[in-house]
């Protein structure tokens, strides 16, 4: 095995769930953050340390060189995420950048394992992608994990399916354009050149690697053990013959949040073997969960979490009401002292949707003067969130079954700089 699989052991202890079958996953007791895809945790307040995190699942950070980089071959300004390093690691960009110099094209996958209704954390990797497609004009294809839901969760197939239909339109929603967007769900999609893509990396990865990587056990169902091909198997151009015409050579980027790259750790592992391109990756850091940075915004915790579907008045009561504050206890020790952003997640979570960077600083420096209230900082996070969300949810009111369908229909591509193979 290369040394990128073996830095991903992470030493986890794992048990499965009597009541559902669903995974879970303890942090060894001497390590002060854990992030797989199940779990993420840490002990410390200010978060998870994501410097030591690249050091240890091995990836690259991402640099202002590399950023330059980007703004010089795009001709544009790069994303607020990746400015202020919430996509702060990444894994061969520069391959990818190599490609768009000489006018090659190149494609993206993201994915999302449906859930009842998307957090504010799922829009950001969401976000991102859409800059980057149409930034670089190229073809997006979405992997909708329904098959992932009913092997790890107690749900039934048919609840899982409807989901990722009602998921795909929540994504729609963000904006991406039909014309370069391939959204599938693994229970309707899987077959063809895809299961036979599936197939053949199942064929070159043990149940010792797996293992390793995902700290499956004897007990896991076998359902799981096979999972990650499922998961992998998008990230070569050859398992979408629709929009790639059987070339297997398309480069792959896959934006997520870092909790998703043991997969992808996998994935780059066996491709070479199977004379596919390795994927390059970017990922982010997570969205903390209202109560404060030790865990992530987590869809099936619903007090940590603001969902795309809920009201102005509950957006409004769960900040004010859960929103974990680094202010002063008291008015007069706030003005004395200050707040403390790195803990305030009202703060934190600006840091993500305030587009405007002259308008955040000065809110950090009224904060931690003491100038600038709690109260008045939740507010204009309200103020913020508040549009953001109602914008997807009047946008989601206008996108009909059809419409999801033909997102979701196999088809050739065309864009600028790509056009499916005849
Ligand atoms: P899922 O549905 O758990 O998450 C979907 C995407 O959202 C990211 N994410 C977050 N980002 C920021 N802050 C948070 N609090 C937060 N929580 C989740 C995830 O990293 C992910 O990018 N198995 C996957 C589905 C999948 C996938 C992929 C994801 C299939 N293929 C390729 C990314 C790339 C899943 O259950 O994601
Ligand atoms: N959660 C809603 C339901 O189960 C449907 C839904 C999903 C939704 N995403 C949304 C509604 C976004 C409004 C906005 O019925």
């Amino acid at each position: 095995m290369t040394e990128e699989l073996v830095k991903a052991v992470p030493n986890l202890k794992v048990s499965e769930d009597p009541d559902n079958g669903a995974m879970n996953v303890d942090a060894p007791e001497d390590a002060n953050d854990v992030v797989n895809p199940w779990t993420v945790q840490t002990t410390n307040d200010k978060g998870i340390d994501y410097d030591k995190l690249i050091e240890k699942f091995g990836s690259q950070k991402i640099d202002p060189a590399l950023l330059e980089r980007m703004e010089k071959l795009t001709g544009v300004p790069v994303h607020h995420l990746l400015r202020r390093g919430v996509f702060f690691s990444h894994r061969d960009m520069g391959v990818i950048l190599n490609q768009v110099e000489k006018g090659k094209p190149f494609y993206l996958y993201t994915g999302r394992g449906p859930s009842n209704t998307l957090h504010i954390g799922h829009l950001i990797p969401f976000m991102f992608t859409k800059w980057l497609q149409d930034t670089f004009d190229v073809p997006l294809v979405i992997q909708l994990t329904d098959d992932e839901k009913f092997l790890w969760k107690d749900l039934k197939k048919d609840d899982a399916k409807r989901l990722a239909f009602e998921n795909a339109r929540d994504i729609i929603a963000m904006g991406f354009d039909v014309n370069k967007t391939f959204i599938f769900s693994d229970f309707q999609h899987i077959g063809g050149a895809f299961y036979e893509n599936m197939v053949t990396v199942m064929k070159h990865v043990t149940f010792n690697q797996v293992k390793g990587i995902f700290g499956f056990n004897d007990s896991s169902n076998i359902g799981k053990i096979m999972f990650p091909a499922v998961q992998a198997t998008p990230a070569f151009s050859s398992s979408f013959p629709s929009i790639f015409g059987g070339k297997k050579d398309v480069p792959c980027l896959i934006p997520c949040a870092i909790d998703q790259d043991p997969y992808f750790r996998m994935t780059r592992d066996v491709a070479p073997t199977l004379k596919f391109r390795k994927p390059a990756l970017l990922h982010s850091t997570f969205i903390p969960a209202l109560q404060g940075a030790q865990t992530k915004m987590s869809a099936s915790d619903e007090n940590t979490s603001i969902y795309v579907s809920d009201t102005p008045k509950q957006i409004k009561n769960k900040i004010n009401k859960y929103a974990y504050s680094g202010g002063g206890d008291t008015i007069e020790e706030h003005r004395a002292n200050g707040g403390n952003c790195d803990v305030d997640i009202s703060y934190q979570y600006l840091t993500f949707f305030l587009e405007d960077d002259a308008r955040l600083e000065q809110i950090r420096q009224d904060y931690s003067s003491g100038k600038l209230l709690t109260g008045e900082l939740k507010q204009i996070l309200v103020e913020t969130v508040t549009p953001l969300v109602m914008a997807i949810q009047e946008k989601r009111k206008t996108i009909t079954d059809d419409m999801v369908k033909e997102f979701m229909r196999p088809r050739p591509m065309t864009t600028k700089n790509f056009t499916t193979p005849t």
